[in-house]
């Protein structure tokens, strides 16, 4: 494992991606780190580029800056492309189709390549026919999940829908495979 994709969204659960990219970082992968606009509400850009020494996106039209398609030459090089916390949105919008802000087209783009996905949200957003649709749906595609724990969550409520352990991320991602 070289290079990864580590995809933020914008979940309470965001900062601890912080913790996944320094320790992929420790373990000399290059980690690209693709956040959305609400993730950026959570924990800062520079955070993940301090960690990971490396640049964060979080704008599409940025790619004009470089020489290549930046969204299709991440995918391209990735090994592995992990998104942790994974909202409800993401995991809706990736199982529709929808490619509107850099992580959800960066993830269309890949091919043939393990993409892991780290549910975090309330439990009833978890349970919800259409999420749990949705997460088979992916499934069905390919598509990894690290399932969420049960837990006391921030919003008050206990149940499933606290990010996996980290130890546990970082193990699938080192055995991932597609
Ligand atoms: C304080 C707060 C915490 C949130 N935590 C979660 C969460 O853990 N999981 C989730 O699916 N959505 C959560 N949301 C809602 C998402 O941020 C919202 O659905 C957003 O549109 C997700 O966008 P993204 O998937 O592009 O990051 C939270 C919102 C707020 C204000």
């Amino acid at each position: 494992m070289k290079e990864i994709i580590l995809g933020i969204t914008g979940s309470i659960a965001a900062y601890k991606a912080a913790d996944i990219a320094s320790q992929l970082t420790k373990k000399s992968i290059t980690v690209n780190t693709i956040m959305t606009r609400s993730a950026t509400q959570f924990i800062t850009p520079l955070t993940l580029q301090t960690l990971t020494k490396n640049k964060v996106y979080v704008d599409m039209f940025e790619e004009i800056a470089y020489p290549d398609v930046r969204h299709i030459s991440l995918a391209q090089r990735a090994d592995c492309c992990v998104i942790a916390p994974a909202t409800a949105n993401i995991i809706g919008k990736l199982a529709s189709g929808i490619a509107d802000d850099m992580l959800s087209t960066v993830v269309m783009a890949i091919k043939n390549k393990p993409v892991i996905i780290c549910p975090a949200m309330n439990t009833a957003m978890y349970e919800n026919p259409i999420t749990q649709d949705n997460i088979r749906k992916l499934i069905s595609y390919g598509y990894q999940f690290v399932e969420p724990k049960e837990a006391l969550l921030a919003c008050g409520d206990v149940g499933r829908g606290a990010l996996a352990d980290i130890d546990t991320i970082i193990e699938s991602i080192l055995k991932s495979e597609i």
